[in-house]
């Protein structure tokens, strides 16, 4: 690692708990210079959920760039732009009744929040935005205002403003009502918070500790925003591209924010795509008003086209649907040894064993140590990172499925053993 240790900033992060270099990667496994073969349950961040160099959105990137197609063409009219809207439109719009303006905004999810936020000032001309307590919606200025994690927030250098958290329905805010809360905050004149622009919301705060929302609260929430003309914006970042086990993860509350944001997934391949959609009515944007040199870009389009097309061949909600019934099978048989120490969250293909009830902050890392060691990456969220994440790719071999929730299982059981021993 000498080169890295040497050369690379201090910020790297993920590359300091997978101490391995990697060559190489299919579907669910990574191979490193070690020799040693991973099974994946990071995925990229949320990146890959059709897996790593899934081989039918390769061999169209292969065509395309053996073909000489046009790999870098800012906003311009391109063929396999035109071919990216018209599946995306046909094929995810149009079957949901769902009707919204597409903006592709630069290369990172944050850029998609940036673009939503702006515009959702312009349109309401509203500087203040709602988000929530353990949101987490990127690492730009703006984003960052409205992302709660206290160590981001930080690093920010200066105030971070025009943001209000409100209380998301989990942990110690749990029991309480917190719609009827930001109702009466809205309601009284004597609140001294000011009427927001926007609300932004993820439907399972992913960074936060995987902590889904009921389909109630999000129509509650939909509700109040249209009440009193405030935009709802989706950060569907993370949990989109059918992690929750349809396309749009607020598909199973019925509801159409103003504004969705989308990336990670949505170009299939790992490759950098990010995307705002907009209810039409909104979109007042001037030409060029916010615009990027990398917005748009060509290859992602080609991946992001065989990715829907992809979906569609494997019939993509059922999978989730197969192998969510794995992951729910095997997370009761971790409830059923370690009982009311853990709390087990999660929908779909996302999901968190929370270690939090143990009282001793290292467990997680601990068990993700060993998890790696065992040929298993696994990533940390939540509060004092305390939940281990389960997120897979939605591809990802039933059986290497198992043997990774197996891996997870016996490192859990072997240092949940050896913290109680220590405690007694
Ligand atoms: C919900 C959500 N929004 C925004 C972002 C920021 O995306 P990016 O890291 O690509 O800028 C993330 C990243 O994890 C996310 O999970």
């Amino acid at each position: 690692m000498l080169i890295f240790d040497a050369h690379e900033s201090n910020v790297r992060s993920y590359c300091r708990s997978f101490q391995d270099v990697f060559v190489s990667a299919k579907n669910d496994i990574m191979y490193a210079e070690s020799g040693k073969a991973y099974i994946d349950f990071f995925a990229g961040a949320g990146a890959l959920n059709y897996g790593h160099n899934d081989e039918y959105i390769k061999q169209c990137l292969i065509r395309y760039l053996e073909s000489d197609g046009v790999t870098h063409g800012l906003d311009m009219y391109t063929d396999t732009k035109r071919l990216f809207i018209d599946k995306f439109v046909r094929g995810i719009l149009n079957p949901r009744g769902l009707e919204y303006k597409l903006q592709f905004c630069g290369t990172t999810g944050t850029n998609a929040v940036e673009a939503a936020l702006k515009l959702a000032r312009k349109v309401k001309q509203r500087s203040s935005v709602f988000s929530f307590m353990g949101g987490f919606h990127g690492m730009s200025l703006g984003s960052l205002a409205a992302t709660s994690n206290r160590s981001s927030r930080e690093g920010a250098g200066l105030p971070l403003e025009h943001v209000t958290f409100m209380p998301y329905p989990f942990g110690y805010m749990d029991t309480f009502d917190t719609l009827q809360y930001m109702e009466n905050v809205l309601n009284d004149d004597h609140s001294g918070i000011d009427k927001p622009a926007a609300v932004i919301f993820e439907t399972v705060q992913a960074e936060g500790g995987i902590v889904p929302v009921t389909p109630e609260w999000m129509r509650g929430l939909a509700d109040l925003c249209a009440r009193h003309d405030i935009l709802l914006i989706c950060d569907d970042i993370q949990v989109g591209c059918g992690r929750t086990g349809t396309f749009f993860s607020f598909e199973r509350a019925g509801i159409a924010p103003d504004m969705v944001t989308l990336s990670k997934s949505i170009s299939g391949y790992g490759l950098p795509m990010s995307l705002l959609l907009m209810k039409p009515e909104h979109d007042i944007w001037s030409p060029g008003e916010h615009n990027g040199t990398f917005r748009g870009n060509q290859t992602a389009f080609i991946a992001a086209t065989a990715a829907l097309e992809l979906r569609e061949q494997i019939d993509m909600d059922r999978v989730v649907l197969e192998k969510e019934a794995i992951i729910r099978e095997a997370l009761g048989r971790f409830e059923a040894e370690f009982g009311s120490r853990i709390a087990v969250r999660g929908i779909g293909m996302i999901w968190g064993v929370d270690l939090a009830g143990l009282g001793d902050p290292d467990l997680s890392l601990k068990i993700v140590g060993e998890c790696f060691e065992r040929g298993l990456i696994l990533e940390r969220v939540g509060r004092n990172d305390s939940v281990i994440k389960i997120m897979p790719p939605l591809t990802v071999d039933p059986d290497n499925l198992r043997r990774g929730l197996d891996i997870l299982y016996g490192a859990m059981l072997e240092h949940i053993a050896e913290h109680s021993k220590a405690g007694a």
